[in-house]
């Protein structure tokens, strides 16, 4: 029976059977050079963030461990993929863009058929909802097959000689080489798989390490890895970053850095990299997206959207909704509403229906959350929900900030938790400032109806973020969109189009417009003799 509203821990046999696992995973298996290797050093637990009650005592699930490898495995890895790649001559790097597309298809095939498995893990790992690692498995499917049509889109495109004054040239995208791919523990499946993904489907071959939550839900899928790719094209390896991508970038062999989490830890194994020219970095970082709510806006759906950008899972997206400014005519009415409906939101464990607030996976998480909201409270802040900052273990009832101020950490610390700043502002220009002094310039959201005065922010708002929402939360989805960022938040930009372009270069074979150079073009096209040169079309 639940005591009180942070009491939500279940008793082992309160939770459904069909979503308990049925055993802990130990798992031992790396992946190198198309074989699965078997770890027999150090291992790292894995705990979730869920609490089983028992005898009035909680303690964390724990769901199995995973290997810790070392610079010795790093290297055996780095081996491989440059084994693979071969400096661009390698058979995976030079093949046509169809055969790369069946190799994914089939992966795509054995991914599917283990739906179940990796959506569990999802949950148990990091308590996202059931029908939230649901979604994102989904969403990951959907992105590999829109990331397929948009190669054959992209591939038909460049299926042609063109002709410029005398010269003749072909001109296609080419892989770039060795790629590390590392994705966030807040979308460990979606994030790193739209790295992941169009990265090997360019030519490349990767090293992937998962997340620092989100590790054993790729193990259901290491079979399908191993039997879909050749040998050393996709690499899996796990451990501390300083062991593992820090030793590779170190090597210098590294030729991409696809990465998605924090500043601090990108600019460390970017600043590994001993030859900085030759290293693309892709990169989605830190942001604190704000609402600006103006006072004619529908104070209604402001709220429903901002409850959703604000608190979906957490708050732990890196798109969601991280300051809420609000005219000082309506703040009260935004507060009072966005309260009442903060209490009608379902908390608890993953698994139950409707559930939105759920236990953090990071266990410094709650400590840390509890600081910005005592900072706050010392500095002049009130918490406006009942029961706001309330902690139990790894669960955080979420806490109501108001008003908030630049002296707060909360104004311009990533919270990346369920604890919501709210300030009013008198003149529009004090968000704007707000965005101006920002070190982040991921996203907006605006909400009003005046259609003079949106007009009149959206224009020099877009310079500041990229993408500017009106009436609507702070997303990365839809996936075909662009997601990036200024300042801080992003290097390069990603969506499944875009990051076609990212993981490539434009790379061509030009020839001078005489007798005997149509000739040889002619034969090599005809007789179909190089994958590159070639005006064959993907239907
Ligand atoms: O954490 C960042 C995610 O990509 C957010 O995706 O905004 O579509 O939920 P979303």
């Amino acid at each position: 029976m639940q005591q009180n509203k942070t009491d939500v821990f279940p008793t082992e046999d309160q939770v459904p059977a069909n979503m308990a696992l049925t055993a802990q995973l130990e798992q031992k298996e790396y992946l190198v050079n198309g074989e699965l290797k078997t770890w027999g050093g150090p291992v790292q637990e894995v705990f979730s963030p869920v609490y089983i009650k028992e005898n009035n005592k909680l303690s964390r699930k724990r769901l199995g461990s995973f290997p810790i490898l070392g610079e010795k495995e790093s290297f055996e890895v780095l081996e491989a993929a440059q084994k693979a790649y071969d400096l661009g001559r390698g058979a995976w790097p030079t093949m046509p863009v169809k055969k790369r597309i069946e190799y994914m298809l089939q992966f795509t095939k054995m991914m599917k058929e283990q739906k179940n498995n990796v959506v569990k893990l999802l949950m148990w790992e990091i308590g996202k909802s059931y029908k939230d690692s649901e979604k994102e498995f989904d969403r990951t499917i959907e992105y590999i097959f829109d990331t397929i049509d948009a190669l054959k889109n992209l591939d038909r495109d460049c299926s042609r000689i063109e002709k410029k004054n005398d010269i003749y040239a072909q001109i296609r995208r080419g892989p770039l080489g060795i790629t590390v791919c590392m994705g966030p523990y807040n979308y460990p499946l979606n994030e790193t798989f739209a790295l992941l993904i169009p990265a090997l489907i360019m030519g490349n071959v990767v090293i992937f390490k998962p997340a620092k939550h989100g590790v054993l839900l790729i193990h259901p899928l290491l079979n399908a890895f191993k039997d879909c790719f050749p040998k050393g094209v996709i690499n899996i390896i796990y451990g501390h970053g300083k062991d593992t991508v820090a030793k590779l970038m170190e090597s210098g062999k590294v030729d991409v850095f696809a990465f998605i989490g924090s500043s601090k830890i990108a600019n460390v194994l970017k600043k590994a990299h001993p030859r900085p020219n030759r290293l693309r970095s892709v990169l989605g970082l830190e942001a604190k997206n704000p609402a600006i709510v103006l006072p004619d806006a529908d104070i209604e759906l402001a709220v429903n959207e901002c409850i959703l950008g604000s608190l979906s899972f957490n708050g732990q997206r890196c798109t969601a909704l991280k300051i809420i400014f609000v005219h000082e005519q309506i703040a009260e009415d935004f507060n009072k509403l966005y309260v009442q409906k903060l209490e009608q939101l379902k908390m608890g464990m993953p698994w139950e229906e409707g559930v939105m607030i759920t236990p953090l996976p990071e266990t410094d998480k709650p400590q840390y959350l509890k600081e910005l909201i005592e900072d706050a409270l010392k500095k002049g802040a009130g918490v406006l929900n009942k029961n706001g900052g309330e902690i139990n273990e790894s669960f955080v009832y979420p806490a109501v900030l108001y008003p908030v101020t630049s002296s707060m950490r909360v104004y311009n610390e990533e919270q990346f938790g369920p604890v919501v700043p709210i300030l009013s502002f008198k003149n529009i220009s004090e968000p704007v400032q707000y965005m101006v002094d920002s070190n982040f310039g991921q996203q907006v959201s605006i909400f009003g109806n005046n259609t003079r005065q949106l007009a009149e922010l959206i224009d020099p708002l877009v310079n500041q973020v990229c993408r500017v929402n009106i009436n609507s939360q702070c997303q990365r989805s839809p996936d075909v969109f662009p997601f990036n960022g200024r300042k801080d938040s992003a290097e390069g930009t990603l969506s499944v189009f875009d990051a076609l372009r990212v993981f490539s270069i434009r790379t061509m074979v030009a020839s001078k417009d005489i007798e005997a150079n149509k000739k040889i073009l002619t034969e090599i096209i005809e007789g179909r003799k190089s994958n590159f040169l070639s005006t064959d079309y993907i239907l």
